[in-house]
């Protein structure tokens, strides 16, 4: 099922602030080791820039912020005002100067 835009705001303003307690689950069943793999695979290095579209509630960037180091950019890009504000909960709370987010 392919969603509008529209709808897809529609869904995650609904949906916004339980999303990150509904991962909870399957990172019991090993989510966030897949998700260290995918960042693994993209070889980044201290210092590289990493743009994350549809990024949500940011949840790759614990990985990412790993990955580049205080030098790096870590970009935020999603629909959803309502899951940038999450992202930007968890960006003031983690102090990441360097991650960014983009509405878009
Ligand atoms: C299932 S969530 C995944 C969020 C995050 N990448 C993660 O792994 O937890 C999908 C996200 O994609 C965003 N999204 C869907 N279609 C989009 C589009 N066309 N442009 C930007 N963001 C979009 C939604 O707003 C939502 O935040």
């Amino acid at each position: 099922m392919i969603l509008k835009a529209n709808e897809v705001k529609h869904l995650y303003r609904r949906t916004a602030r339980f999303y990150d307690a509904a991962l909870l689950g399957y990172q019991l069943l090993g989510l966030d080791r897949h998700r260290q793999k995918a960042v693994a695979a993209l070889a980044l290095r201290p210092g590289d820039t990493v743009v994350d579209l549809e990024c949500g509630t940011v949840a790759n960037f614990p990985a990412l912020v790993h990955a580049v180091g205080p030098t790096g950019q870590m970009i935020g890009m999603d629909l959803s005002e309502a899951m940038l504000a999450q992202a930007r909960g968890l960006i003031t709370r983690k102090g990441w100067t360097n991650a960014h987010l983009v509405h878009g």
